[in-house]
């Protein structure tokens, strides 16, 4: 059968500043979609939470960026931020950035990540979910998973692999995309996800058109035009049999690199992978956080969660991302702590600067 994943997530407001969503708006979120289940709107659901961010893990078999889906994932953020404004909860509303919903949640605030895909014998899903930081820093992960033989064996090893993969990458500055193919366009694709502030992974397929990953990718200064939080992203990897392999998709958590967010959305910090229950950002602000779940798929039935971070084997990992943290938090407000002029922009800092433009001679 054919099934589509939506990840749809939101900051709709948080415990203690920008730190964790409150369990009553988890509670609310899971309410109202046990009832869509059961009304079959949706075939299966699963609520969690990432930092300050609300995430719904939803299941069903009507396409992506179906309006229903996206109208339930609407009226849920909007529940759970009245209950954030209920108990003053911090930045309560947050993502919701129109009063009116037209069909579909893109440009109004929430994060989406969706799928479309023939349900396999066996279905093995990853969906991973990041606080304080932006879209591009998926770019890297999944340039390692997907085009790199020194990450995933299987481009090596396994004939159903070994022709490589397409990159579908968005330009978030022009909002046009190109893909790319790997391994022949390499270098021209790396020239691109470099710049993981403008350039975005937006897809990832397998030559014969098999889709194997799909990123969140909203920017909210670039809708917004002004400082309105990072864009905390989401990412779904399907994996194994033709496919990189569990393993190998977690692989690059292993060594963690530095991606733009943080402290009020304006430093370089590590990416530290981490069980949800540590999925819940203090020091900084930080530093920026990733969790992943893992289900099998059964008829689109969401089966598990597995909390894929929760091993040891990510505990060195954990500790460098600690130690690349200390390196960064030294700078204090320079660069390259400090992210450069152009992701600066979209931050509170021009105000401070107009200030000071007279006195300059
Ligand atoms: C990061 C984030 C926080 C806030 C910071 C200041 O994405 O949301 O780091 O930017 O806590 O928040 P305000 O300006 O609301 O006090
Ligand atoms: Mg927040
Ligand atoms: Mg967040």
């Amino acid at each position: 059968m054919k099934v589509t994943v939506s990840v749809i997530k939101a900051d709709i407001g948080s415990l203690v500043g920008h730190h964790r969503v409150f369990e009553e708006c988890k509670r609310t979120a899971e309410t109202m979609l046990q009832k869509a289940k059961k009304r079959k709107l949706i075939r299966d659901f699963h609520v969690t939470s990432c930092g300050d961010d609300l995430e719904l893990i939803m299941t069903h078999t009507k396409g992506v960026d179906h309006a229903e889906i996206h109208r339930l994932a609407w009226n849920v953020f909007n529940a759970s931020a009245k209950v954030s404004k209920k108990y003053k909860l911090y930045a309560a509303g947050q993502d919701i950035l129109s009063e009116t919903f037209s069909g579909n949640v893109k440009g109004l605030g929430p994060g989406v990540a969706e799928i479309e895909f023939e349900e396999r014998p066996s279905e093995p899903l990853l969906i991973f979910m990041a606080d304080k930081t932006e879209p591009g820093a998926w770019n890297y992960f999944l340039y390692k998973v997907f085009a790199d033989p020194f990450n995933t064996a299987g481009l090596v090893i396994d004939p159903a692999m070994h022709q490589g993969f397409v990159f579908e990458v968005l330009d978030l500055k022009k909002g046009r995309s190109v893909k790319l193919a790997s391994p022949e366009e390499l270098y021209d694709l790396l020239a691109l996800i470099g710049q993981p502030g403008r350039f975005v992974i937006k897809s990832v397929e397998r030559k014969d058109g098999l889709p194997a990953a799909v990123a969140s990718t909203q920017r909210l200064s670039l809708i917004a035009g002004r400082y309105v939080g990072k864009d905390d992203p989401v990412c779904i990897v399907r994996a194994q049999h033709g496919l990189p392999a569990v393993g190998e998709v977690l692989e690059p958590f292993a060594n963690p690199w530095y991606v733009a967010g943080w402290m009020r959305g304006s430093h370089h910090g590590p990416l530290m992978p981490c069980s949800v229950e540590k999925a819940k950002p203090t020091r900084f602000d930080g530093p920026p956080r990733v969790m992943c779940l893992g289900f099998q798929l059964r008829e689109g039935m969401l089966i598990g969660p597995a909390d894929m971070f929760d091993d040891p084997a990510f505990d060195l990992a954990r500790q460098k991302a600690n130690e690349m943290a200390d390196v960064m938090r030294r700078h204090g407000p320079f660069e390259p702590h400090r992210l450069g002029e152009g992701e600066m922009e979209y931050t509170t800092l021009p105000e401070v600067l107009k200030k000071l433009e007279k006195r300059f001679r």
